[in-house]
């Protein structure tokens, strides 16, 4: 008789993809291709050409091969749901304001939960990031609204039959260290990714894509927008808003993401340059980490399990990664000249710490275009020693996840910028 540990073990062992790669020496040999060479051929050599030239056609790639293109900006309205100007014992003003993602207000819209220091100047610099759960996840503060779009399933969160309940307020408060961000005198919005697009498999007729489709449309074309692109667009919305509130430093925010939010965060800030600073934490396969790798999640393998995430052209892709006109190292490089902080986690592996760091790294020569520093570091840095130019890069000890450690290096990242441009 088998026992039943042993059974669960075995299962378990199944669910972990056969597929995956994590040695280094099985790793097939590539050529990744390179930024600095145009589409003619022709090598940049300057910033201006870069700017004009070589990024537009980078973008587009990016656009049309992997995320997929979203609609232009409209123009956006919001409300101003609620405010407290003495929130969290006096440290901070909140504000919760809905914006209406196509300017209609029987349209479809999103909840943007905002924390702004209380002793500092306004306006404030500001951290804003998608949430997984609901706004009312990140922080133990009980006026948080309880987002009512579709959210996954958690027992352990209290969250059945799609809706957030009371129950799972404040469960993700160790991944938003906010009182500390205060502290530090940046602001904090956040905003729970399926106001804008739910994440259900497969799924294009809800969410703010069908509010896009032309007549008889079902489906996004083979290049227009997956969700990642979805959220990325969001992120956009959000910051047409702060660019209306003047209690936000709009030429100041950071975008921050964790994950698939992490991959989204990064195509907000190549996307959306007014995004000033652009943090990917622990983003992985079509975030930080090289493609062509191919270590633990592969385009294949993220394109099967979440084939809604990129647009139909990446497809193309899987098992067959060197036909990608782009690598991820692109994607970082589409950030310059601002900063941009890429980080691991030692025990990610499915991200494939190395092919993020990789990225991070060949985004430099686009970075010297510019005269800056990129990332001052040839090798790896070791666990717990963040290397840091305009590009940062840490791998901390634990596992796939945000800490304290990752916002500490987030908010000296922030610091450090802001001063040199006399912004702080
Ligand atoms: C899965 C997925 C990753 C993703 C992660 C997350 O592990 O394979 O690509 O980054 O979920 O978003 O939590």
């Amino acid at each position: 008789m088998i026992k039943l540990s042993t059974l669960i073990l075995l299962l378990a062992v199944a669910a972990i993809p056969q597929d995956a790669n994590y040695d280094e020496a099985k790793i097939p040999a590539f050529v990744l291709p390179d930024p600095l060479i145009c589409s003619d051929g022709a090598k940049v050599t300057d910033s201006q050409t870069w700017m004009h030239k070589r990024r537009p056609e980078i973008l587009a790639l990016f656009e049309k091969q992997v995320y997929g293109k979203a609609p232009d900006a409209p123009v956006i309205a919001y409300d101003l749901l609620e405010s407290d100007a003495r929130a969290l014992g006096g440290l901070a003003t909140r504000k919760q304001v809905r914006v209406y993602l196509i300017g209609d207000k029987k349209g479809p819209f999103m909840d943007v939960l905002i924390y702004l220091p209380n002793k500092t100047q306004r306006p404030a610099p500001l951290f804003v990031g998608l949430n997984f759960y609901g706004n009312h996840t990140t922080i133990d503060d009980p006026a948080v609204f309880i987002t009512k779009s579709w959210v996954r399933n958690n027992k352990e969160f209290g969250i059945v039959d799609h809706r957030a309940t009371e129950a799972s307020r404040g469960v993700r408060a160790s991944r938003w260290p906010i009182r500390r961000i205060l502290r530090q005198g940046y602001g904090l919005a956040t905003i729970y990714y399926g106001d804008i697009d739910p994440d259900d498999e497969g799924r294009f007729d809800n969410g703010i894509h069908p509010w896009f489709y032309k007549k008889g449309q079902t489906h996004p074309a083979p290049d227009e927008w997956g969700s990642i692109a979805a959220w990325a667009w969001g992120l956009s919305r959000a910051m047409d808003y702060f660019e209306a509130d003047d209690d936000i430093a709009n030429e100041r925010v950071i975008v921050m993401g964790h994950s698939r939010l992490g991959k989204t965060s990064l195509w907000a800030g190549a996307t959306d340059k007014r995004f000033a600073i652009v943090i990917s934490n622990n983003s992985g396969c079509g975030g930080a980490a090289l493609s062509r790798r191919r270590f633990g999640e592969t385009v294949k393998r993220i394109n099967t399990s979440f084939p809604h995430w990129f647009c139909d052209n990446f497809k193309k892709y899987n098992d067959n990664e060197e036909a990608l006109p782009v690598d991820q190292h692109e994607l970082i490089a589409l950030m310059a000249p601002r900063p941009v902080y890429v980080a691991s986690a030692e025990e990610d592996r499915w991200a494939d710490p190395r092919g993020e760091f990789l990225s991070a790294k060949y985004a430099e020569p686009v970075y010297q275009l510019f005269g800056l520093q990129g990332l001052p570091s040839d090798e790896m840095p070791e666990v717990g020693k963040p290397a840091v130019g305009t590009i940062g890069y840490h791998i901390r000890s634990g596992a796939h996840d945000v800490t304290l450690y990752d916002w500490r290096q987030y908010l000296r990242f922030a610091d450090r910028h802001l001063h040199e441009k006399g912004m702080k």
